[in-house]
């Protein structure tokens, strides 16, 4: 048993062990480079519902130097307006809002949200896609975002109404200096916007490949709110979306606004987490995941042995949890495709799978793509009908293996 770092409780139980792996976005310049491995261990809190891994890598090592582009694509598009239409009915946002989003990578979200509000901003700690947003107009600053650099916009931009986190508060070890940065920076009626990959999608379906250094929390909603009270916010509403394989968006109020009350939308969600988010329940989807490594390695190496060629398709961060522990490298699969310029020519790490662009697979088609971002699915298999009439199967892991074919029917 370990400490929840979420509730605090020493009731978290190991549920899931994947071994140990390079980090997922540690991308190699050559296949001789040294690469470091640390361990990917799931707990389970039985107080609060938080899963959480065992060892939290050093925010720098993960994220100074850092290759994840926000890809432009038109499944993120639609759900940036969801989240819109979300935080603007339920009175969260308007055109008199200032708003700051923590992570703001390369600006996406913010750039869709600026024409709506009356001003935006981004913090992000990684350099070099800062500057691209930066580069398009989007006001960034360059730090993680926690109490010191909240008072440093606060000076220059004073309090802002809104604050966005998308699938940032998993990749910190200590989300407290989050929240401690939004209290001083957000004024009393604002809302702290926090998205994230729902646990209890990714037990539903499966995906142990969420899984990975960065991703040092799995929330569920309670477990949110166990984090939230110990610094004075509430859970006022959420929503559900199918992005990233499930994730949830939720709204907190500091709890000194007297209209705090749960949105009828919240307490289904809190109510279906009970049935859900179980020490058993947690164990059978760790007994479904090692049915899918299993199969998952198995189908790969017959595959290959009859002399096929298979390509996977996103260099994710998830697909290198898949790889690795289902132990499949470039013997296997031959190239990996990816739409981030920044990742082409390079290797995934672990496997070892170079890196090439999408024009490439289009003019040198494999017989298999494994679906590593399989997420985008529908997007990039419509994609690749559009660009290529060769006759590709393409592997989609989760929630069971199934085989896409031409027409793309399984
Ligand atoms: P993402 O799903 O955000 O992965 P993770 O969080 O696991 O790292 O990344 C999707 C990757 O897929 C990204 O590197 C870009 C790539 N991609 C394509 O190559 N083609 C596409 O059409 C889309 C939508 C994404």
């Amino acid at each position: 048993m370990i400490n929840c770092r979420l509730c605090l409780a020493e009731r978290s139980e190991l549920a899931l062990d994947l071994g140990s792996t390079p980090l997922a976005n540690a991308l190699l310049d050559s296949r001789d480079q040294v690469q470091q491995k640390f361990p990917l261990q799931l707990y389970f809190c039985n107080k609060c519902m938080n899963l959480q891994l065992g060892v939290c890598v050093d925010p720098d090592t993960l994220y100074r130097h850092y290759l994840y582009v926000t890809p432009t694509s038109t499944t993120l598009a639609q759900h940036y307006r969801a989240l819109y239409k979300f935080l603007e009915d339920g009175n969260y946002l308007s055109s008199s809002s200032a708003v700051l989003e923590i992570g703001s990578n390369s600006g996406e979200l913010l750039k869709f949200l600026s024409p709506h509000v009356s001003s935006v901003i981004g913090v992000d700690p990684a350099k070099n896609v800062a500057t691209i947003a930066i580069d398009r107009g989007i006001p960034t600053v360059v730090d993680f975002f926690n109490k010191k650099s909240a008072q440093e916009v606060c000076k220059d931009f004073g309090n802002v109404d809104v604050i966005i986190a998308r699938h940032c508060f998993a990749h910190n070890a200590d989300p407290s200096q989050m929240l401690d940065g939004a209290c001083t920076l957000l004024t009393e009626q604002g809302a702290m916007v926090i998205e994230n990959a729902y646990s209890v999608d990714t037990i539903q379906n499966n995906e142990f490949d969420q899984v990975y250094h960065e991703h040092m929390y799995y929330y569920s909603l309670h477990s949110l709110q166990a984090l939230l009270e110990r610094h004075g916010f509430s859970l006022v509403d959420a929503m559900t979306s199918h992005i990233h394989g499930g994730s949830f968006v939720a709204v907190a109020k500091k709890t000194s606004d007297r209209k705090l009350g749960k949105s009828a939308g919240l307490q289904r969600l809190l109510e279906r987490e009970l049935d859900v988010l179980s020490l058993k329940g947690v164990m059978e989807f760790a007994d479904r995941s090692l049915r899918i490594i299993k199969g998952l390695r198995e189908a790969i190496t017959e595959i290959s042995a009859q002399g096929k060629i298979i390509y996977s398709y996103g260099a994710t961060a998830k697909g290198n949890t898949l790889l690795n522990v289902c132990g499949l490298d470039y013997n296997h699969i031959k190239y990996c495709v990816d739409s981030t310029d920044l990742k082409q020519g390079k290797f995934l790490p672990g496997s070892e799978i170079e890196i090439v662009s999408e024009d490439f697979c289009y003019e040198n088609p494999p017989d298999y793509f494994l679906l590593t971002a399989w997420n985008y699915a529908e997007e990039i298999m419509e994609k690749f009908i559009e660009k290529s009439s060769a006759p590709v199967t393409f592997i989609v892991p989760f929630p069971e293996i199934t085989f896409f074919r031409k027409n793309y029917t399984n």
